[in-house]
């Protein structure tokens, strides 16, 4: 059976001092999570950090770094991108799809899987995001995040029903691994985690406090 996978994603928030704060509160906490065999976490920080949260987990570990994007162009002269090559070097996983990213920088599908295909090229695993069921998925990914676009940061999740429901019909395409991201607390996690096709749970808001994101994977 594969481990419960809790990704938090930090999305575009905290500066330095905000950054070393949370990450000094999940250190505190790392035997216990490192005792939780069954469960495998991934800090999703903005990129500036990569390298400070990297730097602070052992290989072995239970806890991953993943990065929230990367660009959909390899190595070369593109001004201000962050490529997978270069992601590779402090993150063993990445984003990709998010509804955020879709709308307001107007990722296609088409981008997004040139962004699955270089991140399996520079052994990045993607973190596939989709909004529904009906969405397209590129080949090569294993993981798939189910996150209804009204659920994220609006205090309404779905209901642990139909994102089973979803993540099964998801899974009937190929045994993937879903997650379930949406409004996610340290309250209703384990309704989530508790659902047989739910594989784990990709946590937004909640996550931002790091006392919060730590019930949560007690919770889950
Ligand atoms: P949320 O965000 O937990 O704040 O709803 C989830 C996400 O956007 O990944």
């Amino acid at each position: 059976m594969s481990k419960l996978l809790i990704v938090a994603n930090l999305k575009s928030y905290k500066n330095l001092d905000e950054s070393k704060a949370w990450l000094d509160v999940l250190l505190k906490h790392k035997d216990e999570i490192q005792r939780m065999e069954d469960k495998e976490i991934v800090i999703c920080p903005s990129f500036p950090y990569l390298f400070s949260f990297n730097s602070a987990f052992s290989e072995s570990i239970n806890i991953k770094v993943g990065a929230q994007n990367i660009s959909p162009f390899d190595e070369g002269a593109y001004t201000g991108e962050v490529n997978a090559k270069q992601v590779k070097d402090f993150a063993q996983f990445v984003l990709l799809g998010h509804s955020e990213r879709r709308t307001n920088f107007g990722e296609t599908d088409d981008m997004l899987f040139k962004k699955v295909e270089l991140s399996l090229k520079y052994g990045l695993s993607p973190i596939f995001l989709v909004q529904g069921e009906e969405n397209a998925i590129p080949s090569g990914v294993n993981v798939i995040a189910y996150e209804p676009v009204f659920a994220i940061g609006s205090s309404t999740p779905d209901t642990p029903e139909n994102a089973d429901k979803v993540s099964s019909i998801i899974k009937a395409k190929k045994d993937y691994q879903v997650l379930y991201g949406g409004s996610v607390t340290s309250q209703n996690v384990n309704s989530f985690t508790g659902k047989s096709n739910i594989n784990g749970v990709l946590v937004g808001g909640a996550s931002l406090e790091a006392e919060e994101f730590i019930k949560i994977i007690q919770n889950a």
